[in-house]
């Protein structure tokens, strides 16, 4: 065998000799490089500047004729988009259900890519099949569907729209969707890609959660011949509220419908001995949905669907002579190929056990806690600016609020933040006025944090409104 002497390979020779470790170290050596160079929550600078250092990273372009080795291609692009990136591990970042993943996740992803298992059929995936059999059962008792069934997902948006479908070929004739106003986009939007009526939105009660009266009225109100399908939000995106799942789960099931619990935030309180309460009343859905890449602090995707009826994913049933052949079935090779919308699926699910054995419930519940502890602390500090306005208050670890400037100064201050590098913070509209909002996701983000951060937004308001 010839030896390689470093630096004198052809990227042709490279890639027969890769070296993971080493190819490893040099990644996070360039992780740590651009996030030095960053030296903030985001990247200073417009976006345009932004594109013009991926640009410059590239050189030649991103598809060269020759390529540029390994080594350097590795280094060079990651250090340029660690150092263009939005860094929700840092404080000041705290706009979105973007987490900072756990270190042992991320080393658990690494090695699901090295294995490159896939959950299309057993021969590719024997043992990550078995494990996500387990993950599922486990998250599916801790969600009081004992029994149940379920499938790593791409997040919220999929787990929804595999969730809809579910529920539509379950219905014997046609179905209709209810959401409240404060649902995510993404039942409408699977509403249309599933070919169903409009999303009838449910009002909002005081408590900015479903108003559980009015949809009563409304399933009152609808024809027999259709059957309900309802889906209640279990933390919304902006104010966290939690639709009332106990009345809402006894009228649908009077109503002979369907209850799809929306919990891709919420579901974290799981975990947690002091807020699992929140959820009461999940047990009677009929499928949820859990986003462990927000309270979970998983690399994105760990989405999850669980169903209480296992038989629920008969819909997706497919025999694929290549994948599945009935006789690999009948000699006990299972088979998850019918629970997904993917056919190639890669084993997030390892990351995800990873995780919970790491952690343990408690362990991750005292995570939720923090963050949404952290949050009733922003919502007092908040209270005690006369500048600023708090929209409500916190139920999980969000906090939306507004500088009483106005809209153009909310507006302003925020992309102020982010153009000048130091903070990056969330914004939405409720009843047509601009808000600002922190998602609280960091558990390492200390109350001293949040001040600082309150100070910048305080600030750059005060700036927005001289430069006006
Ligand atoms: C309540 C809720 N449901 C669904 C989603 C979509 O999740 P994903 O981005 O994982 O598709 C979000 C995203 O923030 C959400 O807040």
């Amino acid at each position: 065998m010839t030896a390689v002497i470093p630096g004198t390979t052809t990227p042709a020779a490279e890639q027969a000799g890769s070296d993971l470790p080493a190819l490893v170290a040099l990644s996070l050596a360039a992780l740590a490089a651009g996030r030095a160079a960053r030296g903030g929550p985001v990247p200073a600078g417009e976006p345009a500047q932004v594109a013009a250092d991926v640009d410059a990273a590239l050189g030649e372009g991103v598809l060269p004729e020759v390529g540029s080795g390994e080594r350097a291609a590795l280094a060079g692009l990651v250090a340029a988009v660690a150092a263009g990136a939005a860094d929700p591990a840092d404080p000041m970042c705290a706009a979105h259900l973007h987490c900072p993943p756990l270190p042992v996740a991320v080393a658990a992803d690494l090695a699901a890519s090295a294995l490159n298992q896939s959950l299309d059929s057993w021969d590719q995936a024997p043992a990550a099949t078995v494990l996500e059999e387990r993950v599922v059962a486990a998250l599916a008792g801790l969600a009081g569907l004992r029994g149940g069934s379920g499938v790593l997902t791409t997040g919220g948006t999929g787990s929804t729209y595999t969730a809809l479908l579910l529920a539509r070929d379950a219905a014997a004739g046609p179905v209709r969707l209810y959401a409240s106003a404060a649902a995510h986009f993404s039942v409408e939007r699977a509403a249309h890609l599933l070919g169903l009526p409009r999303v009838v939105a449910v009002p909002l009660g005081e408590d900015q959660a479903m108003d559980a009266a009015a949809l009563a009225a409304l399933l009152r109100a609808a024809p027999a011949t259709e059957r309900p399908v309802v889906v209640a939000t279990a933390g919304t995106t902006d104010l966290g509220s939690i639709d009332p799942l106990p009345a809402i789960g006894q009228l649908v099931s009077a109503a002979g419908g369907w209850l799809h619990v929306d919990a891709a935030y919420g579901g974290g309180v799981l975990f947690s001995d002091r807020r699992r309460s929140l959820l009461a009343g999940i047990e009677r859905a009929d499928s949820v949905s859990l986003d462990l890449h927000k309270f979970g602090w998983q690399p994105a995707a760990a989405g999850v669907l669980l169903t209480r009826d296992a038989a629920a994913f008969a819909p997706l049933a497919r025999r694929a002579a290549y994948l599945n052949p009935a006789d690999d079935e009948a000699a006990d090779y299972p088979s998850l190929l019918g629970r997904s919308l993917r056919t190639t699926r890669r084993a997030d699910v390892l990351k995800v056990a990873v995780t919970l054995r790491a952690l343990g419930r408690s362990g991750l519940g005292a995570l939720v806690d923090t963050c949404c502890d952290l949050a009733g602390y922003a919502a007092a500090r908040v209270c005690s600016e006369p500048l600023l306005e708090l929209a409500a208050d916190p139920v999980l670890s969000s906090v939306v609020f507004r500088h009483r400037g106005g809209d153009a100064v909310n507006a302003g201050l925020r992309r102020r933040l982010l153009r000048e590098g130091r903070a990056v913070v969330g914004r939405t509209e409720l009843a047509g006025q601009v808000f600002l909002k922190l998602t609280l996701l960091n558990p390492a983000a200390t109350p001293a944090d949040v001040d600082a951060l309150l100070d910048l937004v305080l600030a750059a308001a005060r700036a927005e409104e001289g430069a006006s």
